[in-house]
């Protein structure tokens, strides 16, 4: 139990004044609450019932208890809506009195997640977003990533971009918050560094998907390539707009992987021939990977995506803490360690936390052929993050 519901529990005049629910949380110490703060709904929606998945598939494979700790679930709709999110986060915290937040996969709704973990001491563990300041300035022992920050893919595309196709101009495209900013930062360092030249940045306001001014600047500046940043739903309409505007076939358009990861379905024809990076390819050559997705399609009859994995490697990171604590989740110092110093077995293939709790892992060039992002090989092994102001 966290440090404030057990302190709770030892003040029993005070605890008789909470809710039924509150004192029965704070009585029974063989129970982690975990308060899942992700979109159900809107653009992110896709992503975020595959990260909830992704975590329940690992708590059921160890038969819903880790190390003799049941695990117990409470869902909030984040709405990928920054401005709510300091209250959602406060209300997970102080009202349902959970133990570990999980959450998110905006970088804006993250940013305050991260605010409201290190002002209640409770322990975070985010499975998809990548601002690179909760694992650069405001680093903390009690936050976690089990997914990537935002710069590693974007620079690891920049690498291949340059290296191994050859491209020597590129323009960027992508959504106007913290996500794309630092997606494109990646790429432009990547890119640049092997020669390349970013001709222009391109933006619009999150979540808009109306595209047609952005696609006729590109056709007007003719770069080598494009660049982009979109997941979800806005994923899906970038790459078919991108297509219809007849701009595929004479400029090639690479992305973080999140624009063909979770949206091939919705994106048919028009996602062929794409080269993105990810830490994930769909046909890895990866034992674990094997029996993740056999698994994962048996429990949920559809196949699993990089959130999926990010989300069944947030339940092993908070495995290996209650590992190292015996099952005690009240010794902070003990589930520490073993969050952060374990390592893990990864559908993505190798993983370990950096000293700012940040995926160390191999950056996959994929490319989108029969409807699969298929592996073409390794644009960057084992590519830490930069972490620039963090002081653990
Ligand atoms: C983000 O906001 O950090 C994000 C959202 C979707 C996919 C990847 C990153």
């Amino acid at each position: 139990m966290s440090f404030k519901t057990q302190a709770l529990s030892l003040l029993g005049s005070i605890s008789l004044a909470l809710t039924a629910h509150g004192v029965a949380q704070a009585a029974d110490s063989n129970k982690v609450k975990v308060g899942m703060m992700l979109p159900y709904s809107g653009t992110y929606a896709d992503l975020g019932n595959n990260i909830d998945q992704g975590f329940q598939l690992y708590i059921e494979e160890q038969g819903g208890t880790l190390e003799g700790v049941e695990i117990e679930y409470v869902r909030l709709d984040d709405e990928s809506n920054p401005s709510k999110a300091p209250e959602n986060a406060n209300r997970l915290v102080n009202r349902d009195q959970v133990d570990v937040m999980l959450g998110t996969v905006h970088s804006g709704v993250a940013l305050a997640m991260a605010k409201v973990a290190n002002d209640t001491d409770t322990l975070l563990i985010i499975p998809n977003a990548g601002a690179m300041a909760i694992t650069g300035p405001l680093c903390s022992e009690n936050i976690f990533r089990s997914s990537f920050s935002n710069w590693q893919p974007g620079y690891g595309m920049g690498v291949a971009a340059a290296k191994e196709l050859g491209k020597k101009t590129a323009v960027t495209v992508t959504w106007n918050y913290a996500a794309g900013d630092e997606s494109v930062q990646g790429f432009t360092d990547g890119f640049e560094e092997h020669g390349g030249k970013v001709l222009e940045n391109l933006t619009v306001p999150f979540p808009d998907v109306e595209f047609q001014a952005l696609l006729t600047q590109i056709a007007n500046i003719k770069p080598d390539a494009v660049y982009t940043f979109f997941a979800g739903g806005g994923a899906v309409k970038f790459v078919l707009d991108y297509a219809a505007a007849g701009l595929k076939d004479t400029i090639p358009l690479y992305g973080a992987g999140f624009l063909t990861d979770g949206t091939l379905q919705g994106q048919g024809e028009a996602a062929e021939g794409l080269y993105t990076a990810l830490h994930y390819a769909d046909d890895l050559d990866v034992q674990k990977d094997k029996d993740f997705r056999e698994a994962y399609e048996k429990r949920f009859n559809r196949v699993p995506d990089v959130y999926s994995v990010q989300g069944y490697d947030a339940a092993q990171i908070l495995h290996a803490g209650l590992k190292e604590a015996n099952g005690d989740f009240s010794n902070r110092e003990a589930m520490v360690k073993g969050m952060s110093e374990s390592t893990y077995d990864s559908p993505r293939g190798p993983l370990a936390l950096s000293k700012s709790h940040n995926p160390v892992h191999n950056m996959y060039l994929r490319k989108v052929e029969d409807g699969m992002n298929k592996l073409q090989g390794i644009a960057v092994a084992n590519l830490g993050d930069p972490a620039k102001g963090c002081r653990l």
